[in-house]
């Protein structure tokens, strides 16, 4: 098999975070993404022009080569006005977390009613609702489900507004995407489309793998893997999400996967697997700018078939697959 030459990939849902670490992090998306989403669930969150203007010029110095779309965290109350000041700030989305869904997200919102000032100011602004759509109510494997309801009736309510679904995990999410309007978009991850419930717990424990929302079964990743294939409006976020080492391998491992380093040669097994390989340009370094809006990066990579053992650590993480042998590498041309 002859190695790939794609354009220069994005990243439409990365986790950078604040403190120690956020460098590495940020150095490490740069490496072979053109353009990135930091995520606002950062400490303190991203919620006001200065804490964001000051977050960008930060991920710029560590990165200067890295175009950003940046994003805020939506609060219960938020006003309109506060969006705008922040769309002015060069912020074009907005973070719905559903309150205790996932890591730094007990702040977060209990329902769309408390945020109706905020969502339509995205919407006469222009940006783009992000969704983390679990309903931690819920089950565990159950979340993603129980929360489409809510999407339905969100879609509904602001006929304008343009959404994504992060970090689909099951195939009735992605069928719910797939039959969705133009206007609906959402995101994969590299791992959702690697793993199942079985790397994660079918043997021994790994917490490395664990993320929000769950890794599901086969059937589901699979579905997963079809959506990829199939609709222009499905594109990847890696949602790489490092935890330091110690608080992953303790008693109470909090959620997040450490992506960014091996989401690619991952994506590249997955749509060789696929038989697809020729539509991995399209999922990684084309829908997502469409959908937001923007042109493609300019930058090249070239996947090739090197094999290459993942790392214990990187940046004081572990990274997913740490130990494994992957049958492609990645390169900057
Ligand atoms: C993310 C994190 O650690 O910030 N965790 C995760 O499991 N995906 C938050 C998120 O995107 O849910
Ligand atoms: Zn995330």
């Amino acid at each position: 098999m002859r190695d790939l030459l794609l354009r220069a990939p994005d990243d439409f849902h990365v986790h950078f975070r604040s403190g120690p670490g956020m460098g590495e992090y940020v150095r490490r998306t740069s490496a072979f993404f053109d353009r990135a989403l930091p995520m606002p669930n950062t400490l303190p969150p991203l919620a006001d022009p200065e804490t964001l203007a000051a977050y960008a010029e930060k991920v710029r110095a560590a990165a200067p080569g890295l175009d950003l779309v940046l994003s805020i965290k939506l609060f219960p109350g938020m006003s309109a006005d506060t969006v705008r000041a922040c769309a002015r700030a060069g912020a074009r989305v907005g973070k719905y977390y559903p309150a205790g869904a996932t890591t730094h997200s007990r702040d977060g919102i209990p329902t769309p009613r408390e945020i109706r000032d905020a969502l339509e100011a995205l919407e006469e602004t222009g940006m783009v609702l992000s969704v983390h759509g679990e309903d931690p109510e819920a089950p565990v494997l159950e979340r993603e489900r129980a929360f489409l309801p809510v999407l339905r009736g969100l879609l509904a309510d602001h006929p304008r507004l343009r959404v994504v679904l992060e970090h689909l995990s099951t195939r009735e999410a992605a069928e719910f995407v797939l039959a969705g309007p133009d206007r609906l978009g959402a995101t994969v991850t590299a791992h959702h489309l690697s793993f199942t419930t079985d790397d994660l717990a079918g043997g021994a424990l790994r917490p490395h793998l664990f993320c929000k929302p769950v890794l599901q079964d086969r059937t589901h990743r699979d579905a997963l893997r079809k959506a990829v294939l199939s609709c222009d409006r499905v594109f990847f976020g890696s949602d790489s999400a490092p935890h330091p080492r110690g608080l992953k391998e303790s008693g109470e491992a909090p959620a997040g996967v450490y992506a960014a380093p091996v989401a690619l040669p991952l994506l590249a097994a997955v749509f060789e697997e696929e038989e697809a390989l020729d539509r991995l340009e399209a999922f990684v370094s084309f829908r997502g700018a469409r959908f937001y809006g923007l042109p493609p990066n300019r930058g090249r990579i070239r996947l090739t078939r090197e094999p290459w053992t993942v790392p214990e650590e990187m940046d004081g993480a572990v990274p997913a697959a740490a130990g494994s042998t992957l049958a492609w590498n990645v390169e900057r041309v």
